[in-house]
């Protein structure tokens, strides 16, 4: 939640700034803001909307200044007004700082700070800041010592960014939140996550929790958390800037479900043994899995469907799996045992609920492994091992090409644990799975090239809700379908493990709340019957499977999807979801990829 964005440069720094907050527009977009150094002092642009909707103003009004910071907001403490927009400035206007994350002792150093003189004039957390570093700047002969224990003071979670009038340098630092160094030959940059700047620099450092930097146009110095001068590693890398770029396309979402062939492609790659009898998942080499009896996956949402999905593979080949949803963890006396693996699933690698179960399981002495999107981010750092699903930069708020790269990513994982465990049992079908998977980037594209998703979506505006139904691995495809179909479309959706209908939702049924069917994989069957029930009751029933299987003929409208092995019906029938909710979306002129009050990376409990 919020992005964050700074620039030392020897030239103008606000079209950077501003085009950077753009692209971090998926941390939040409640209001957006920039401060940059210049002649007369820091001046401050900030104002409650979209970057979009201040950028002209801020082009506008902003003087010149090759050093600066920005902000995009996803309001935690206080309301998306002017007030509360970063950067927050000290009561002089000499410092401006820029924060993503949660100071969770503000109330304290508030009262701290007030006694002393300093007058707030926003609801935030992050207020508390520039006033104690301006408060700590009176009482040290160097910036570097007042920036530093201001921080020391602060508990919570931040990456923070901080000009002073009169520097030609940038201040920063983190804990618990992302915040990445880029490097170009005359320019610095410091930000939330690397698209912000990666149409000027592919060079990039990770900085660890506790570490502070001064980047200055010529380079940037990393002090560690004991303030020694410190060399990370300096990291190139492999995507560019038209990745992070919406193309052709209206919205980054249908880019991004566009993508999904390339971005399976890259999950795959080199992972699926030439004769399909095996998996190599190189990263799993560390000895991570030895002793293994038992596996928790801990993930939130979406990347808690794709576990879903993951368990279902596991249970398959005979590894006792168990799902938690990351914000309960903490609370479940789940047996754990240095025998058991947890594995967070998250695409971000900074969902705080995710993160909390992490340390949650390293405390409980468990074998830790992230399945993640993100290298270098908390979560890869955190866990004793990380297994990356090679998905690229996701843009859009709601998850697609992260969602079917999470699935295929523990599906291998599943393979590779039937081969490593004692006990577990390598599948029947496994050369028939792993050749399915080796092809499912054409299968995506089939799916994407031919859907009539677009024609559904125009048809089926207006009803009062839409329930979606499935069973077994299917089930998971309903609950993902209805989270993306209500997340971005605003109506009511509901997925629901098809058997349990008649249990309860079925009181909820009519003529005006279609059923979405996911008719895939061997239980297909049972699953008509149950929409059976439903269209009994007036409803319509949209279905998605394969050509000729099951669910065709108990369909008003069917959506197909590749006759392959059911493992990846799953995953297609996903793709025809994810391209309803987006049509469905668009008809009735939805913020897409902007979603009303979500963001991409929740990193609040
Ligand atoms: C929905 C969506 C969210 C995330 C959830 C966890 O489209 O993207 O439900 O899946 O916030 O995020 P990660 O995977 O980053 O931990």
């Amino acid at each position: 939640m919020c992005g964050i964005i700074a620039r030392a440069s020897p030239d103008d720094a606000v079209g950077a700034l501003v085009d950077g907050l753009e692209r971090l527009e998926y941390r939040g977009y409640d209001s957006a803001g920039v401060a940059v150094q210049h002649d007369a002092g820091i001046a401050v642009h900030k104002h409650a909307g979209e970057v979009a909707d201040v950028r002209d103003e801020i082009q506008a009004a902003a003087p010149a200044g090759s050093v600066g910071i920005g902000h995009t907001r996803w309001s935690t403490h206080g309301p998306p007004t002017d007030a509360n927009a970063h950067p927050h400035t000290s009561d002089g206007g000499t410092v401006a700082v820029v924060h993503n994350g949660i100071i969770e002792n503000h109330a304290e150093l508030r009262g701290f700070l007030s006694e002393r003189g300093y007058e707030f004039t926003s609801d935030t957390d992050t207020e508390v800041v520039p006033h104690l570093v301006e408060h700590f700047l009176g009482q040290a002969d160097e910036t570097l010592t007042a920036f530093r224990r201001a921080v020391d003071r602060l508990e919570g979670s931040y990456a923070i960014a901080a000009v002073v009038e009169g520097e030609d340098r940038v201040y920063a630092t983190r804990a618990g939140s992302p915040l990445v160094l880029g490097v170009d030959d005359d320019a610095c940059y410091l930000a939330s996550d690397i698209p912000a700047f990666i149409e000027h620099t592919r060079d990039i450092v990770y900085l660890e929790d506790g570490d502070v930097v001064v980047a200055e146009p010529d380079g940037a110095q990393v002090f560690d958390a004991d303030a020694s001068p410190v060399e990370r590693r300096r990291e190139r890398v492999d995507w560019n800037s038209e990745e992070v770029g919406k193309g052709t396309f209206d919205h980054f979402m249908l880019k991004e479900i566009h993508s999904q062939p390339a971005s399976l492609g890259k999950t795959t790659r080199g992972r699926i043994a030439d004769d399909k009898r095996g998996v190599r998942l190189e990263e799993l080499d560390t000895g991570v899995l030895d002793g293994v009896a038992d596996v928790h996956f801990v993930a939130c949402g979406t990347s808690y469907h794709a576990a879903l999905i993951g368990a279902r593979m596991l249970s398959d080949v005979g590894v006792r799996t168990r799902v938690f949803r990351a914000s309960e963890y903490a609370k479940t006396a789940g047996p754990v045992s240095e025998t058991t693996l947890v594995v967070p699933v998250t695409q971000s690698g900074e969902t705080a609920d995710t993160l909390s179960a992490l340390r949650t399981a390293n405390e409980r002495g468990a074998a830790t492994m992230t399945v993640t999107n993100v290298v270098g981010s908390t979560a890869a750092r955190e866990a004793d091992e990380s297994l990356f699903i090679r998905a690229g930069p996701e843009i859009g708020v709601a998850a697609t090409k992260t969602f079917t790269s999470q699935v295929v990513t523990l599906t291998l994982l599943a393979q590779q644990l039937a081969a490593d465990l004692p006990g577990a049992t390598p599948r029947d079908d496994l050369p028939e799975l792993l050749t399915a998977l080796e092809r499912i980037p054409e299968h995506v594209e089939q799916v994407v090239t031919s859907s009539r998703a677009s024609d559904l979506a125009t048809r089926l505006l207006e009803y009062d809700a839409y329930f979606f139904i499935g069973r077994g691995m299917s089930q998971s495809v309903a609950l993902e379908g209805a989270l993306k179909f209500k997340e971005i479309t605003y109506e009511h959706a509901e997925g629901f493990a098809a058997g349990q209908l008649k249990h309860g939702p079925l009181a909820l049924v009519t003529p005006e709340t279609p059923v979405v069917g996911v008719f895939t994989g061997e239980e297909a069957g049972q699953t008509v019957t149950n929409a059976m029930e439903a269209r009994t009751r007036g409803a319509e029933i949209i279905g998605v499977g394969p050509a000729g299987g099951p669910g065709e003929a108990a369909s008003d409208i069917y959506l197909t999807v590749p006759d392959t092995h059911p493992v990846c019906q799953n995953l297609l029938a996903n793709v025809q979801l994810q391209l309803f909710a987006y049509h469905t979306a668009k008809e009735l002129d939805r913020s897409i990829d902007k979603p009303r009050n979500l963001a991409k990376s929740v990193t609040v409990q």
